[in-house]
């Protein structure tokens, strides 16, 4: 168990291998979909144990409407479906909830059903839960910075940090990919310029607490140095 200064603070995670999880089972990939949403709510109980106040989630990237339609309009419709499931027990935990992304291209319902959630947990103060819909690390810094030029003010770090869809949310610690694949995907760009990344093998459905465990312990054991050299060690004399 790592100790309590070594926690990440903010974890993000890229939930990636539902299809193959789905596929090695000879289930449709939708299936692997919807046990990911338990892999979610196992994720996010397990950052409530722990004690760690932000968990970042990539749920639907800007590319993925590149997917076949059956699976593009599955997607949306769990996503839609398993919000008004959980929404009670996310709000009794405490569990402020928001949505990052665009909202383009999703249905008015859908568009009403995560303004909704995200009023009634907004006061809720446990945990924040951040789910990536329709998200792309691209369309983030574009969009941030285009609201900035519109509104007339200057682009800096500290303007674009406050314009980003992420904000007020400090960036993530550590950032988590699971399913074996070893890339961002387009995902918070600009927040993981000094995260931790953490490649993990295990499909998302299976990754459960105590791979998080593991993932936490991988984190305790690096040294963050944003730059700077390493600490000087004290010599020990011979
Ligand atoms: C991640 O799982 C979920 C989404 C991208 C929506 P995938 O659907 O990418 O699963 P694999 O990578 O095909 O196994
Ligand atoms: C990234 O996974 C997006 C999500 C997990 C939502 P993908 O499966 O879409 O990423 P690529 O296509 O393998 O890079
Ligand atoms: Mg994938």
């Amino acid at each position: 168990m790592p100790t309590a200064s070594k926690t990440p603070q903010h974890i993000a995670i890229v939930m990636d291998g539902n299809g193959r999880w789905a596929q090695k089972r000879h289930l449709p990939r939708l299936a692997g979909h919807k046990r990911g949403v338990d892999a979610l709510k196992t994720a996010t109980q397990a950052c409530l144990t722990h004690g760690i106040p932000i968990l970042t989630v990539f749920a639907f990237s800007s590319e993925n409407w590149s997917r076949p339609a059956g699976e593009v309009s599955g997607l949306l419709e769990l996503l839609n479906v398993a919000l008004r499931r959980e929404l009670a027990a996310l709000h009794e935990r405490g569990i402020r909830v928001r949505f990052l992304g665009s909202r383009q291209g999703l249905e008015p319902d859908l568009c009403a059903v995560l303004h909704d959630a995200e009023q009634a947990t907004q006061a809720n103060q446990a945990m924040v839960l951040n789910v990536c819909f329709n998200y792309g690390g691209r369309w983030d810094i574009v969009d941030a910075a285009a609201r900035l030029a519109s509104a007339g003010k200057p682009i800096t770090e500290a303007s674009m940090n406050a314009a980003l869809s992420l904000a007020p949310c400090p960036d993530p610690d550590l950032l988590i990919r699971t399913g074996d694949e070893h890339r961002l995907s387009n995902f918070l760009l600009w927040q993981c310029a000094y995260s931790e990344l953490y490649f993990s093998p295990v499909l998302w459905p299976d990754f459960d607490a105590a791979e998080l465990d593991q993932a936490l312990q991988a984190y305790a054991s690096r040294e963050r140095r944003f730059g700077r050299t390493r600490p000087a060690t004290v010599a020990v004399p011979a």
